[in-house]
């Protein structure tokens, strides 16, 4: 795809402490552009999320998914507000509706630590945790959203679904990944987690991943089943590389994994279709500490990072892939020695502090 000379980006930073470390990312990408002479950045802003719900009665208009899909890319802060709900008392998650209209099928969560950052692990291998899980987005249980059934006063129903293609675009993308990875060193391993054993649903997901594991040979496959993956990665989370997974329990296992890498503020991820992509970080809009200048905007810089070098991918602009290495730098750099205690782990530094670290880590680079 040719290149112009901006990429526009839409900006959603939505609720909460999303348009706090939306804000610091874009000072981020603004000082990353400059020094690095990528094409400019043209950032939409764009409304939407649960204060615009309560506001307006509309989550996202139907103007602004039109003025998504024209984008070069995405960048969304975080949507929602446990106390703003829609008349069936499900929360207001504009996130869900964008992933489905533009088919952004493979939830892509790095988790991998950073050095010198504080984590829950007394372990020393703990530094060396670098996963990725990848989230099936379109179908699972999550499927059933907007769709469940009051079968009776006392009864609610809600459907899982596994498809084939749903599977097999996913898988394939695992496998791509685990490619991707190979040449940072890592083994090449996907593992499948499910619960095969007792829906049918699930066994016919570990079926499809079986058949499809036969196109990439060389490639170590294996299965688990979610609870013992759930332990394992606790146990010994740097034995992992590519975990490929159902919608919810990706979205849980996501979180498990944050917090083995220091919370919600350091798990960045890439929602990525076929053409269109969006990248946010894994947390969500985190009323707790919203407004006191606590988040941690790390997850936010590293989705950034992600943004710029699928853009690169997708331009063939190498160009912006090593701005994508230098924001990681900066930000691994910022960490580094412990120089930095985000107050999610009961430190000092918030979100103007860790921006101020990876501002100075970018002067250097
Ligand atoms: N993609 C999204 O927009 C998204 C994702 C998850 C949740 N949500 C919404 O966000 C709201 C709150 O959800 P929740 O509390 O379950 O999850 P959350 O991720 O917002 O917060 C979970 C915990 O992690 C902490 N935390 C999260 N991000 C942090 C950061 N950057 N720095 C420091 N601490 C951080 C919070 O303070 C909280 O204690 C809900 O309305 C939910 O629906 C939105």
């Amino acid at each position: 795809m040719a290149l112009g000379s901006e990429l526009r980006i839409a900006v959603l930073p939505g609720d909460g402490i999303g348009i706090e470390v939306m804000e610091a990312c874009l000072e981020v990408l603004e000082t990353l552009a400059k020094k690095t002479g990528i094409p400019r950045l043209a950032w939409n802003k764009l409304p939407g999320g649960a204060i615009a719900y309560r506001n307006t009665g509309t989550a996202l208009s139907d103007e602004v998914m039109k003025d998504i899909g024209s984008a070069d890319a995405i960048l969304f802060g975080a949507m929602g507000m446990p106390d703003i709900r829609y008349p069936d008392g499900t929360e207001i998650a504009p996130q869900l509706d964008i992933r489905i209209e533009y088919e952004l099928y493979a939830g892509v969560r790095p988790i991998r630590a950073i050095p010198g950052a504080p984590g829950p692990l007394n372990d020393p291998r703990s530094e060396q945790i670098d996963f990725v899980i990848l989230r099936e987005q379109t179908e699972g249980l999550y499927y059933s959203r907007g769709r469940g059934v009051m079968q009776d006063a006392d009864t609610a129903l809600d459907t899982l679904r596994i498809t084939r293609s749903g599977c097999e675009r996913v898988f394939d993308y695992a496998f791509r990944l685990a490619a991707q990875r190979r040449k940072r060193g890592w083994p090449g391993n996907v593992t499948c987690v499910d619960k095969a054993g007792v829906l049918k649903s699930y066994a016919f997901m570990r079926h499809i991943f079986e058949q499809r594991s036969g196109n990439f040979p060389g490639f170590r496959s294996a299965c688990a089943n979610i609870d013992a993956t759930a332990l394992n990665l606790l146990l010994k989370p740097w034995d992992f590389d590519v975990i490929v997974t159902e919608n919810m329990f990706g979205d849980i296992l996501s979180d498990l994994g944050a917090g083995l890498i220091g919370g919600m503020g350091f798990a960045p991820s890439g929602d990525i279709g076929d053409r269109h992509a969006m990248f946010q970080p894994c947390h969500g809009t985190a009323p707790d500490i919203a407004g006191s200048a606590k988040a941690n905007p790390t997850a936010m810089f590293l989705s950034a990072a992600m943004m710029l070098d699928w853009l690169g991918e997708q331009h063939g602009n190498a160009r912006l892939g090593a701005a994508a290495q230098i924001l990681d730098g900066a930000v691994r750099g910022a960490f580094a020695g412990g120089k930095l205690r985000p107050c999610e782990f009961g430190g000092r530094d918030g979100t103007a502090a860790i921006t101020r670290a990876v501002l100075s880590e970018l002067a250097k680079a």
